[in-house]
Formats: structure tokens, C-alpha cells, sequence
């Protein structure tokens, strides 16, 4: 058998953790592709013994689906040692991460962490191979991936059918816990389990006793992402404190959002032209975003009471727009001068594509309008292209909009138009409505 090697003298051997960095695989999978798994065929010709050493007739009774890093599967483990817990998880490499964990910890932990693993498998076909009917008791979806798209919402992993599916493996009184940090895949995980039959929500306040509650927001290295990121992307729209931004903004909320606004020329020329609306400015680069920021304090200092309807913040706009703002709350959206990611490889970075676009969508009020400038024409192209193919936008003519101040701040207020003008280039621009 091969043993790490061990040099004399030294303490009891340590079996190194496995790095992460070795098991990294992107971070959602598609469920209904060509997986080839090995599964059994029924749930008695499964030999757990193989995987909980000392299971006995013991049943596996917590589940934990989707449970990628393993960190709260680890945790559940630790918190009901009687219990036997099973993670499923469609990624290999993620898969044999958690196991090659649980392996080093028994290893370094005698008699410890033995009901604990987790199989690779896809948890939206093959849990009748491995459970009997009632058999679970706890069922657990952790930051299930979002499947934003309305044509891939039938991937999310709750949904009518898997749930009644679901029902049959939990024993009556058996708990479902789901936490998310996108909104809107919240809603559809309370509103279809809140419909089924099988199902009953109880309010987080009757569950003040569960040590698991507080365990769904940290454990798991999702959730533990999710949090490091809140420094700058608040956990929730109703986390966020528009009074840090925005001093008189009171009960309004925030409208026009202009999506990689670079130096701000132009927001801060929307906030003159529309001084009763909200207006912010998101930019990825921390050095940008600073300058916006200090430039509209300095504007706000020598002018008392102006320039108080606007803000800029460093975020990643393609990721964080569901951490900011509820459906339908904005009514005007700018895209000036996007990045143009030339290479076709890089197309998937443009800030319009399809499954952005029904983003946007959802948080344009009908009626909202979407801006866009370039003048890269390939890249207008595709903005056009792309938004007249989405079912949720229309094209509105320039000359329809003869009326708008904003089309014409298009074409110079902003630094990069004004770049554009300096260097003779073309610009085009296209407006949207959101249906
Ligand atoms: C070419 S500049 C145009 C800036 C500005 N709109 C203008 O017209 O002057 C594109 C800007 O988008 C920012 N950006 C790119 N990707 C972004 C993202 N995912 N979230 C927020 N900003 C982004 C870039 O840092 C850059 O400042």
C-alpha cells in the first residue's frame, strides 16, 4: 500500500486537506446532459457500508442536494452525530473534493466524521435508486444555482414535479431548507412549494431552537461567498442603505441606472437634466469609481443641495444587479460605450446578451426604456440584434424620440463619447422599450 512518507521522529501524521484550487470546475452544470453515473438499481443494492463505515442498519436520513464544497454537509454531520448525512453533487471534480475531504478528516480524526459523505450524481434523476419512500428526514437546498433564463427555469431544482418526488422520500413531519441569494429564485422556490399539496412554510421565527437555521447562511462555501461579498454588494435589495448614498433619498428608490458608467460625465448630467429621479452609476474599477464618487462629494460641497441625486458604486453589474434592486424598479437603463470584447470567445463577456437582457428585463418597469451608444458597429450590431430578438424589448426609432433630452447626451457628455468626437469615430446608437 502506498503511504505518505513520514520522517522519523515527527508527531502523528497529518493527512493534508485537499486544496480546492485542484477540484475547481465551473459553477453550475447542466442537469439534463449525457452524465454517464453510476447508480444502483434500486435503493437495496446500494452498500452504504462503503461509504459509512460503520452505518449498520442505520439509514441515511439527511440530504443534502447540490452540496458543492461540502462545508455545511461537514457541518450537519458535526451538529447530529446519530444521524447519517449524504451530499450529492453533479460535478466530478467537485465530488471528489468533499470525499477526498472527509477522507483526510477520518483519516486525522479517528472514529470521527464516519457519517458523512458524498456521492457525484444528478439529484434531479436518480434519487428513487437510492431512497426508499419516507426514509428522509431533512432535505436541504443550499444557493441552488439560479437558472435565471425563463426557457431553463424547468433546471431549478425545485420545481412542481421533483417536489412531489421530494415528498415521497420525507417522512411526514420531514423538513425542507432552501436559501438563496437571488430574490427572484426565492419567490419561486417559496411560491412552488408554498402551492404543493405536501408542503407547509413555517415562519423562521418558530424555528428559533433548529441549529441548523443559522448554519444555511455560513457554512456552506456559497453562502460564505455570498457574505464576503456583502463589503460591497449588500445580501439583499432591502439590505441596502440608500442614505449612505443618496442623503435625501427618503422613501424614493433609485430609477435610472447607468450600467459601466466609467468617469460619470453622463450620470451626472442625468441627475441636472431629471433632478427629482435617482440616479447611479456602476463601474467595475475601484480607481474609477472613486474618482465619480469624490467628484460628485466635491460637486455636493461647493453646491449646497445639489447634486444629491446621484452615486456611483464599484460593483460587477453582469452579477450583482439582483442584490440591488426589486422587479420593476427601474425605468431607465444606459449602456454607454460598452467594452466592446472584440474575439467571438469573449462575446459571452458583453454586457447585452441573452440571459443578461432578461435580467435587465426583469427589473425595467414595462415602459422602461434601455439606452445604448457605441461606436464600435459590430458591437452595435449585437446590442440590436440581440435585444430585437428578446421578447421582452422593442426597438424605438430615433426620430420617435425627438422629444427625449437623453438622446442627444448620448453622443457627448460622457467621457468616451467625448473620446470618440476627439478621434473623428462614428457613433450608433439604439433605444429600447421593455415591454
Ligand atoms: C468603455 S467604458 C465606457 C464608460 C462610460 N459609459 C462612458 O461612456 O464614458 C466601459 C466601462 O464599463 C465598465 N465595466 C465593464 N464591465 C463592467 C461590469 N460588469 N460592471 C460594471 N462596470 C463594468 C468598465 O470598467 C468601463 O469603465
Amino acid at each position: 500500500m502506498n503511504r505518505p512518507k513520514r520522517k522519523k521522529n515527527e508527531g502523528p501524521e497529518v493527512i493534508q486537506l485537499p486544496q480546492k484550487r485542484y477540484y475547481r470546475q465551473r459553477a453550475h452544470s447542466n442537469p439534463h446532459s449525457d452524465h454517464t453515473f453510476d447508480y444502483p438499481y434500486h435503493p437495496d443494492d446500494m452498500v452504504w457500508a462503503d461509504l459509512y463505515p460503520n452505518i449498520g442498519d442505520n439509514k441515511v436520513e439527511f440530504l443534502d442536494i447540490g452540496c458543492g464544497y461540502g462545508g455545511f454537509l461537514i457541518e450537519l454531520g458535526k451538529i447530529y452525530p446519530d444521524k447519517f448525512s449524504l451530499g450529492m453533487e453533479i460535478r466530478v471534480k467537485v465530488s471528489d473534493y468533499v470525499m477526498d475531504k472527509i477522507k483526510a478528516l477520518r483519516g486525522n480524526n479517528p472514529g470521527t466524521y464516519e457519517n458523512v459523505a458524498c456521492i457525484r450524481t444528478n439529484a434531479m434523476k436518480y434519487l428513487p435508486n437510492y431512497f426508499h419512500k419516507a426514509q428522509l428526514s431533512k432535505m436541504f437546498f443550499l444557493y441552488p444555482d439560479p437558472h435565471f433564463k425563463k426557457a431553463k427555469h424547468k433546471w431549478r431544482i425545485i420545481n412542481p414535479s421533483l417536489l412531489t418526488e421530494y415528498s415521497y422520500f420525507l417522512k411526514s413531519g420531514g423538513m425542507i431548507y432552501t436559501i438563496t441569494d437571488v430574490e427572484d429564485l426565492h419567490e419561486w422556490m417559496v411560491k412552488h412549494l408554498s402551492q404543493h399539496p405536501n408542503f407547509q412554510r413555517i415562519p423562521l421565527e418558530e424555528l428559533m431552537d433548529d441549529p441548523l437555521v443559522e448554519k444555511l447562511y455560513e457554512t456552506s462555501e456559497e453562502g460564505i461567498k455570498v457574505t464576503r461579498n456583502k463589503g460591497s454588494n449588500p445580501y439583499h435589495p432591502d439590505d441596502m442603505v440608500w442614505a449612505d448614498l443618496y442623503p435625501n433619498i427618503g422613501d424614493n428608490k433609485v430609477e435610472f441606472l447607468d450600467i459601466g458608467c466609467g468617469y460619470g460625465g453622463f450620470l451626472i448630467e442625468l441627475g441636472k437634466i431629471y433632478p427629482d429621479k435617482f440616479s447611479l452609476g456602476m463601474e467595475i474599477r475601484v480607481k474609477v469609481s472613486d474618482y465619480v464618487m469624490d467628484k460628485i462629494k466635491a460637486l455636493r460641497g461647493n453646491n449646497a443641495g445639489a447634486y444629491e441625486n446621484v452615486a456611483c458604486i464599484r460593483t460587477n453589474a453582469m452579477k450583482y444587479l439582483p442584490n440591488y434592486f426589486h422587479k420593476a424598479q427601474l425605468s431607465k437603463m444606459f449602456f454607454l460605450y460598452p467594452d466592446p470584447h472584440f474575439k467571438k470567445a469573449k462575446h459571452k463577456w458583453r454586457i447585452i446578451n441573452p440571459s443578461l437582457l432578461t435580467e435587465y428585463s426583469y427589473f425595467l418597469k414595462s415602459g422602461g426604456m434601455i439606452y445604448t451608444i457605441t461606436d464600435v458597429e459590430d458591437l452595435h450590431e449585437w446590442m440590436v440584434k440581440h435585444l430585437s430578438q428578446h421578447p421582452n424589448f422593442q426597438r424605438i426609432p430615433l426620430e420617435e424620440l425627438t422629444d427625449d433630452p437623453l438622446v442627444e447626451k448620448l453622443y457627448e457628455t460622457s467621457e468616451e463619447g467625448i473620446k470618440v468626437t476627439r478621434n473623428k469615430g462614428s457613433k450608433f446608437a439604439a433605444i429600447f422599450r421593455r415591454l
